[in-house]
């Protein structure tokens, strides 16, 4: 009789045809959404009564109207998010996406987060399509604001808090992410699209594939041919269409695709 192979929870198989098209890809973008940093600890937007916008009003906190009608809410409400950032760190998620790139000739790392975490876990040139939250600037004039040093200490859920005002203008200062109604940033989003239009793989990795018009990258990608592979263990209306859906947590699944790459090309 054979021995049972135990069941090993942080080996997540990765299926050979993916593998192989892997290792013959040149052009590789990764598409990241709030999913990736849910293993530091990062609250995703969608995600049961987990989600920000379960718990808090995205009318109230995210759009341009909203910071006119009550700016020291939103500024307190980002810093806490801010803070929460600054306190956490790269999970295996963020570590295998920085080692990925290293292998390809071509790669593009497009994100829809406003946290750094791709940036301190190593990776290079990412794209931020949605800001970023270190990236504060006047609301009137739009000339950047540098956060002081250190993590503030605010409350869970955030705070009334005047925001800081504009060296140049004295205008408010607004938090460095892109608002509902807001346009994305020009430049990152024609690299974005660019990108998909020409990659071989792209991996979308923690998104819910609601939010447009950055979703509709992958949607480009599988329209040329290229090989989409989804990373996410609940299901998405990505499932779909996706050429892989790997139903796993990220800092699982994606080791492990690294891990496989790896060893096909040894
Ligand atoms: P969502 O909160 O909409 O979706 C997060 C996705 O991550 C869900 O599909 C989860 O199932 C998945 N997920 C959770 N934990 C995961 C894990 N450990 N590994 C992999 N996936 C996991 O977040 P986004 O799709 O990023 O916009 O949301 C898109 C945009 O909506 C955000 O950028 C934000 C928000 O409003 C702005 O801030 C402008």
């Amino acid at each position: 009789m054979s021995t049972p192979t135990p069941f090993q929870p942080d080996v997540f198989p990765i299926p050979d045809n993916l593998v192989q098209t892997l290792a013959q890809a040149e052009k590789v973008v990764v598409f990241t959404g709030a999913g990736v940093s849910a293993e530091s600890g990062i609250s995703t937007f969608r995600d049961g009564n987990t989600g920000l916008w379960t718990r808090y009003s995205a009318h109230d906190l995210a759009t341009p109207a909203a910071f006119k009608a009550n700016p020291s809410m939103v500024w307190g409400w980002y810093e806490w998010r801010r803070a929460g950032v600054l306190n956490a760190h790269p999970n295996p998620a963020h570590q295998a996406i920085a080692r990925l790139q290293e292998h390809f000739r071509d790669f593009a790392l497009i994100t829809q987060n406003v946290d750094d975490l791709h940036e301190r876990a190593g990776s290079i040139g990412v794209t931020h399509l949605h800001g970023r939250l270190e990236r504060a600037r006047c609301f009137a004039c739009l000339h950047p604001f540098q956060h002081p040093d250190g993590i503030p200490d605010i409350p869970e859920g955030g705070c009334e808090m005047q925001p800081p005002r504009c060296s140049r203008c004295d205008g408010n200062v607004r938090p460095g992410v892109v608002w509902f109604g807001e346009a994305l940033p020009q430049p990152d989003w024609e690299h974005a699209m660019d990108m998909a239009d020409q990659c071989d793989v792209l991996f979308s990795v923690g998104t819910s594939s609601l939010v447009y018009p950055a979703a509709a990258l992958p949607q480009r990608a599988l329209a040329h041919g290229a090989t989409v592979v989804q990373v996410n263990p609940l299901p998405t209306p990505l499932d779909g269409t996706a050429t892989f859906n790997l139903h796993g947590p990220a800092g699982v699944v994606l080791p492990a695709v690294v891990a496989a790459l790896q060893a096909a090309r040894a």
